[in-house]
């Protein structure tokens, strides 16, 4: 068994997205463990609808971030997590949390990174009429939206996109690549090496390629 811990702050759709591959591939990766720091998070109900394992921890109800974090590493290591996968999690983690979920911590970011880390993503690469957006999933690092890039998806922006028509484009992208890259973890056909992402063996890049009528 592969244990999933899922952090959540918002609208859950990638958590939703998780839950029915974790559900549709009888490949041993199970969630263990839902945790979300905003009581008032749609994402809720979709674990709750799921009747999957869920913990609310409010984050303004701790001292401190790290206080904060110790109940979400206790709660993941009792449920035997063995990757922690952030999908909308609005909280900065401390270097402490960080640590000792080092490469066992991953996060999806709607943008094709090293570019835009952030907020407000789409509406600043429609601004700067970059042609290309996407998303990323990449390893948890201390600073914000950086470690090493598991895996990416290439959005076109077309001239009447709006940061909302684009955002939508991207999701649909983001709900292929994050299973993808679970997959790929879960079966350990990945490592880190020097803070880059080293693949066991060779993937074609057409692997990684999203056909672009998949998300219009
Ligand atoms: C996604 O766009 C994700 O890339 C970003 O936050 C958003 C979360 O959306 N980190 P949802 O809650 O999964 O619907």
């Amino acid at each position: 068994m592969f244990n999933l811990g899922i952090l959540i702050s918002g609208r859950g759709t990638n958590l939703e997205n998780i839950i029915k591959f974790t559900e549709k591939n009888s490949n041993n990766i199970n969630i263990t463990s839902i945790i979300c720091n905003n009581p008032e998070a749609y994402g809720i109900q979709i674990a709750k609808n799921y009747s999957l394992p869920l913990e609310v921890i409010d984050h303004k109800k701790f001292q401190n971030r790290e206080n904060f974090e110790k109940e979400i590493d206790i709660i993941c290591n009792e449920s035997k997590v063995d990757l922690i996968c952030n999908a909308g999690f609005m909280r900065i983690l401390t270097s402490w949390f960080v640590d000792k979920w080092f490469n066992k911590q991953i996060n999806i970011h709607p943008s094709l990174l090293p570019s835009y880390p952030g907020l407000d993503t789409h509406k600043r690469a429609i601004n700067e009429g970059v042609r290309f957006s996407g998303c990323t999933v990449h390893f948890v690092r201390s600073k914000l939206d950086s470690g090493p890039i598991i895996n990416q998806a290439v959005v076109p922006i077309s001239p009447d996109d709006t940061a909302e028509s684009l955002s939508k484009r991207v999701l649909k992208a983001e709900h292929i690549i994050y299973p993808q890259a679970i997959k790929l973890i879960a079966e350990k056909k990945l490592k880190v090496i020097k803070n880059k992402v080293v693949y066991n063996n060779y993937f074609s890049p057409k692997e990684f390629i999203i056909n672009p009528t998949e998300i219009n």
